[in-house]
C-alpha cells in the first residue's frame, strides 16, 4: 500500500489535509518509519491525490491487516456492512469453561449464526456459543440455544472451569454455578481457617446447598481444617456433578432438602460452620437450618436484601443467632436491591 513518509512533527497536519481530500483509508494506521524513527509512514488511497503529496515522498510497504479486538470485528466478513453498521450488537458475553453465553434480543437474535460464528474465531479455545435465554426453576439453571459449535466438537453444555485453581465439572443447562461468587468462596476459607485456630481442632461443615461443589474445594484442600463435611443439593443433576468433583472420604453427599435435615437427631448441633447459599430464600430456610449449628459455631450466609430492609434484616439477624451478626453488601443485585453476606456465631 502506498504511504507518505513525512516527517514526525508534520504528521498531524498532513493527516488532516488527507483526511480533507478523501485520501486517507478508513481506520488509517500511522506508523514509525522502521528506518528512521524521525518519520512517519501515512497510508493514502485514490488517484486524485492532493497536492500535499508532491512535498512527500511516497513508499510502498505490505500492510498486515489488522488484528480483531472484539468479537464485533469479525462480523465484517460475516455479513453485509449495511447489517453491521445498523445493528446495536451485544457488549457483553460471559465464559463458561470451553462455552460461551450470550444474550440476545429479538433483532440480535436474526444473526444468532453469525454471532456465534465470529465469537469462536474471536476466542479460538471456546468450543460453543449458546443463548442465555435466562435463569430458570427453583435449581436456577440457565435456558440455553445453541448458535454455534466449533467443527469436529460436541455441542454440549457440560463443561469444566477452574476456580482458584480447583478444577470443576459443570453444566450450565442443569445445574447452578457463578464465577462471580468466587471472591466470597475464597472468603469462606479465611473464615473456616480462623475458625479452625480458634477451636483448635479441624472442623465439621455443613453445605447443604452445595451446588456443584465450589465452596468445598478450597475447604478440603487445606491441610487440618475439616474433619466432617457434609454436601447437599436438592437438584439430583447437581449431586451427580458433586459425585464427580468431590472424591475425599472426609465428605458426604446426598441429595436432599436442607430444610429436611433439622429433622435428623445426628445431624443436629454437629456443625462447626454452616453455610448457606440460596440467595432468595436464605432468610426463610434459616431456622430451619440454626439446629444443626452447634453454640459457639458459625453460619456464613448470602441474602438478597432491599434497601429499604437492610436494618430491619440486621436486626432479625441479630435476634435470630442470638449475637451481634456481621451483614456487608456484597454488590447490586438490582435497581432496589443488593446480593448481601451475613457471618455470625451462633449464641447460647
Ligand atoms: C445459589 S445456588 C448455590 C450453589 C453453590 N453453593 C455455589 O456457590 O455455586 C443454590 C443451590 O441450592 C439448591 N437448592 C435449591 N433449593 C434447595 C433446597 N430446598 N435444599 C437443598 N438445595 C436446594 C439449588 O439446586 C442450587 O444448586
Amino acid at each position: 500500500m502506498r504511504h507518505l513518509r513525512v516527517p514526525s512533527q508534520e504528521t498531524e497536519r498532513v493527516l488532516q489535509q488527507l483526511k480533507a481530500a478523501s485520501a486517507l483509508p478508513e481506520g488509517a494506521r500511522v506508523q514509525t518509519d522502521p528506518t528512521d524513527s524521525e518519520h512517519r509512514l501515512i497510508p493514502i488511497i485514490g488517484d486524485q491525490t492532493p497536492s500535499i503529496v508532491e512535498h512527500y515522498p511516497v513508499v510502498d510497504i505490505e500492510v498486515q491487516p489488522p488484528t480483531a479486538r472484539s468479537y464485533r470485528d469479525h462480523l465484517d466478513a460475516l455479513l453485509p456492512s449495511d447489517v453491521v453498521t445498523s445493528i446495536e450488537w451485544p457488549t457483553r458475553h460471559e465464559f463458561v469453561g470451553d462455552l460461551i453465553l450470550i444474550k440476545l434480543n429479538d433483532v440480535q437474535r436474526q444473526y444468532s449464526g453469525a454471532i456465534g460464528e465470529a465469537l469462536l474465531r474471536q476466542h479460538p479455545r471456546t468450543r460453543a456459543v449458546f443463548e442465555d435465554r435466562g435463569v430458570i426453576g427453583t435449581f436456577r439453571v440457565r435456558d440455553l440455544e445453541l448458535l454455534m459449535v466449533r467443527e469436529g466438537q460436541e455441542p454440549t453444555t457440560r463443561t469444566q472451569i477452574i476456580e482458584n485453581g480447583h478444577y470443576l465439572w459443570t453444566d450450565p443447562a442443569t445445574v447452578y454455578y457463578s464465577s462471580r461468587l468466587s471472591h466470597e468462596r475464597e472468603g469462606t476459607l479465611v473464615c473456616a481457617e480462623k475458625l479452625r485456630d480458634e477451636v483448635g481442632r479441624p472442623l465439621t461443615v455443613c453445605d447443604p446447598y452445595a451446588g456443584v461443589g465450589p465452596s468445598l474445594l478450597p475447604l478440603i484442600s487445606a491441610p487440618n481444617l475439616v474433619d466432617e463435611l457434609f454436601a447437599g443439593d436438592l437438584n439430583p443433576a447437581a449431586v451427580e456433578f458433586l459425585r464427580e468433583n468431590i472424591n475425599h472420604p472426609s465428605v458426604t453427599i446426598e441429595c436432599t432438602d436442607a430444610r429436611s435435615l433439622k429433622d435428623r437427631p445426628e445431624m443436629c448441633g454437629k456443625f462447626d460452620l454452616l453455610l448457606v447459599n440460596i440467595p432468595h430464600d436464605t432468610l426463610k430456610h434459616l431456622p430451619d437450618l440454626l439446629p444443626l449449628v452447634r453454640s459457639g459455631g458459625i453460619i456464613r450466609g448470602w441474602a438478597i436484601i432491599e434497601h429499604a430492609d437492610f436494618e430491619k434484616v440486621q436486626q432479625h439477624l441479630n435476634a435470630t443467632f442470638g449475637s451481634d451478626a456481621i451483614l456487608d453488601r456484597r454488590r447490586s443485585y438490582s435497581a432496589s436491591a443488593d446480593l448481601c453476606k451475613f457471618e455470625a456465631y451462633k449464641g447460647e
